[in-house]
């Protein structure tokens, strides 16, 4: 009887083990997925993203921002570049829409790269080039270059109403409860915003702070002030204002010295259950980078389609 029982428990652990979803599609990730059809992947896209970040100062942050909304958002399967006739469509909602075309453009370009070498034509998902071309961002801004594990299939549903991101104006608790929504701890949440050390953001989603408060450095309240003239929407602020090009930790000390720019990024510094790591990743850029790829890297697993449910895309922006 006990040995029926433990061969029972055993066998429904392991069924569910097979049949989940979400282990069925994070066991088909690999680095070396693509090495026979298209050994020269790394390179090409590389080589694209290189050219579009020479070309455009933008192309970098709007890369890696693209990447975080596309797996947000349905899982990393390249849903953020549909373009459905009918205008539903994650791009058109009111986040989306605040996503840059250099971003779109560089993974676009990337996919004609690949695409050019008769070997690769049609092999590569769109949502692998993806992540592909944000660790290129990062790389290529100064940041860690780690691996990417690879095999996603692209998604052929994209929706409006899909589409919910967190807002700058999220306390820890909301930020907290977002991520871990995606299956990412409070940890790979402070690491993953080490993104904003590149990249700027419009006056219209920090215009509530340009008042200054307790926190806020008074210097870098008249700077922000000085960005958007009579409170005007249209003018921007970089993210990190030491270093918004470089991929590197100044934006953690940022935060320490009271120069966050959107309230959800100063909060990792006001509340005490995250302020450590902070100053952790403040002091210490190694760590910052390690946990970074790390959580890009569970970042990249949320929500991975099959072949079962996906396809490779012939082109980005419209299902095959
Ligand atoms: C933690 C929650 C997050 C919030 C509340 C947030 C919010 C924002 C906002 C409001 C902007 C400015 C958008 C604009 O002006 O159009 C922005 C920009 C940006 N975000 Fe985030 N974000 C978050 C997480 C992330 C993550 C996880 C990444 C990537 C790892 C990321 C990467 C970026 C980048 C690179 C930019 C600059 C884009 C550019 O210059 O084109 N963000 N974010």
């Amino acid at each position: 009887m006990m040995r029926r029982l433990q061969f029972l428990t055993a066998f429904f652990l392991l069924a569910l083990h097979v049949l989940s979803p979400s282990s069925m599609a994070v066991a088909q990730l690999r680095r070396d997925y693509y090495a026979d059809v298209c050994p020269n992947l790394e390179s090409i896209v590389r080589d694209a993203v290189r050219q579009n970040v020479e070309h455009s100062p933008v192309a970098a942050p709007a890369t890696l921002r693209l990447f975080f909304h596309d797996c947000a958002v349905r899982g990393c399967d390249a849903s953020i570049m549909l373009i459905n006739p009918d205008g539903d469509d994650e791009w058109r909602s009111p986040d989306g829409m605040t996503l840059k075309p250099e971003g779109f453009n560089t993974v676009m370009s990337a996919k004609a790269a690949v695409d050019s070498d008769p070997q690769c034509r049609s092999r590569v998902s769109c949502a692998d080039i993806l992540a592909l071309a944000a660790r290129d961002s990062v790389f290529l801004s100064g940041g860690p270059d780690y691996q990417v594990e690879l095999g996603r299939f692209d998604g052929r549903v994209s929706t409006v109403g899909s589409v919910l991101i967190p807002h700058g104006t999220f306390n820890l608790d909301q930020l907290n409860a977002f991520f871990s929504g995606l299956g990412l701890s409070q940890t790979d949440m402070i690491a993953l915003s080490g993104g904003h050390t590149i990249g700027a953001a419009s006056c219209g989603f920090f215009g509530n702070r340009m008042g200054g408060d307790a926190a806020m450095d008074p210097a870098f309240a008249d700077q922000l002030r000085g960005s958007c003239p009579g409170a005007s929407a249209a003018g921007f602020a970089f993210l990190d204002a030491t270093t918004p090009l470089q991929f590197d930790n100044e934006y953690y000390r940022s935060l320490r010295a009271g120069r966050g720019l959107l309230a959800s990024d100063q909060a990792l510094y006001a509340d005490p259950r995250s302020r450590g790591a902070v100053d952790r990743y403040a002091d210490d850029q190694g760590a910052f980078f390690r946990d970074f790829a790390a959580a890009m890297t569970r970042l990249g697993r949320v929500g991975v389609r099959t072949a079962a449910d996906g396809e490779v895309r012939r082109d980005c922006r419209f299902p095959n």
